[in-house]
């Protein structure tokens, strides 16, 4: 329905930041020509499978793809050209970190093909960089964003509030600042504490829940004011500078996930395939390869509702019947339905079923108790 994807995985950064749990370990030298052959057999691998689905999007995720080369970022897209059809208007992003990228390689990325990038810049604020232990100041990451902006048709920014000293009127203050940056497309996170990371094993909280929850409203209502609205949980843009790609995930599209630790899913002879490639990035580079299983029909509603219920238009309930056959209801206590719309979470009606903005700051208690 939505589109065909392909996401590529590149599972190295400088140094690990404490918040984060990504599949991620910090490198500093790359045989890219290995990884290159490493993707691409990867890639092939899916080709016969897929053969007849148009990419619309790309997608370099990680860790930190901008301590990829240039070359090997061409080499991909080729590889991916040279596999698929690939759409005209196709979005290829790659996710970057100020620390490891300067204007040279911006514009390498930009003549290899990417025409999105996504910056993680987490703060504007220097004390709040050096407690997220990132290796980058307010300045370096706002020049960042200005050479990003002059070479790309898109850019987005990446920040995480809800910091344990944050007060609302910090973020507020914040907030305003990176609204001033002109960016159509912002992707606002809540800090969470990861198993895995190190601010989980220092005993680190985020903001409490209620200072949270109207840091979050703030967010909304200054983002909207601003002409960003919000489109998924933590994703806000201008009308039309939505991220083709994450909307994929979303609403049930299908894509590929390429590189280590990283997941798929696709349809191939009316079959829900979930593949995972194995996460040693060093075992995937010498082997790729990984695991895959079929999501039975209810699996595959179960994530679809998940999912579709984090976006701003929620279950649009014919798409949701041509993919799974069945209306959305079927997958959902009925009684607990009644209630969330009753309580004003869930909005319910011919077109699908969405959650209301109080209910989204609840949305995994509220799928906890409503997919069944
Ligand atoms: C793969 S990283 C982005 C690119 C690059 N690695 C970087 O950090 O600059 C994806 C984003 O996830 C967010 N993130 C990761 N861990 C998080 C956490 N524990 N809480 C909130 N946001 C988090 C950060 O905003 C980060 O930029
Ligand atoms: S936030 Fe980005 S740079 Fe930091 S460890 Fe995670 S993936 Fe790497």
């Amino acid at each position: 329905m939505t589109g065909f994807g392909i996401y590529i995985h590149w599972p190295f950064c400088r140094s690990k930041c404490p918040y984060c749990d990504f599949v991620s370990l910090p490198a500093k030298d790359f045989d890219f020509d290995a990884w290159a052959k490493a993707y691409a057999a990867n890639l092939k691998a899916y080709v016969r499978r897929t053969a007849n689905k148009t990419v619309t999007s790309i997608f370099f995720g990680g860790g930190t793809p901008s301590l990829m080369s240039g070359e090997l970022i061409y080499s991909v897209i080729e590889t991916i050209r040279n596999f698929w059809k690939v759409s005209d208007n196709v979005e290829i992003s790659a996710e970057v970190n100020p620390c490891s990228i300067d204007r040279e390689k911006m514009t390498a990325f930009q003549k290899a093909g990417i025409n999105r990038l996504s910056v993680g810049v987490q703060s504007l604020n220097d004390k709040e960089l050096k407690f997220l232990g990132r290796l980058h100041t307010a300045e370096q990451a706002l020049n960042t964003l200005k050479t990003a902006q002059n070479i790309f048709p898109r850019v987005s920014a990446d920040f995480i509030y809800a910091l344990p000293d944050q007060s609302l009127s910090d973020w507020k203050n914040e907030l305003s600042a990176i609204l001033n940056l002109n960016l159509k497309h912002l992707s606002l996170y809540q800090l969470t504490i990861e198993e895995g990371s190190f601010f989980y094993k220092k005993g680190i909280s985020p903001a409490e829940d209620e200072l949270a929850a109207d840091m979050f409203e703030l967010t909304d209502r200054m983002t909207y004011q601003a002409g960003l609205e919000r489109y998924e949980v933590s994703n806000h843009a201008v009308a039309g500078h939505e991220c083709k790609h994450n909307l994929l995930y979303w609403h049930g599209g299908e894509w590929i996930g390429i590189g280590p630790a990283a997941h798929g899913r696709f349809t191939e002879n009316g079959r829900f395939q979930a593949t995972a490639q194995s996460n040693a990035p060093l075992k995937w580079l010498q082997c790729p390869s990984g695991e895959e299983t079929v999501l039975t029909p209810k699996e595959k509603a179960q994530e679809l509702i998940f999912m579709a219920l984090r976006t701003r238009e929620g279950i649009d309930r014919n798409a949701f019947v041509s993919i799974i056959g069945e209306p959305p209801e079927n997958f959902m206590d009925a009684g607990t339905l009644q209630d969330y719309q009753t309580d004003g979470f869930l909005v319910c009606d011919n077109r699908g079923i969405r959650a209301t903005a109080s209910g989204i700051m609840i949305l995994n208690a509220l799928c906890r108790t409503l997919i069944v």
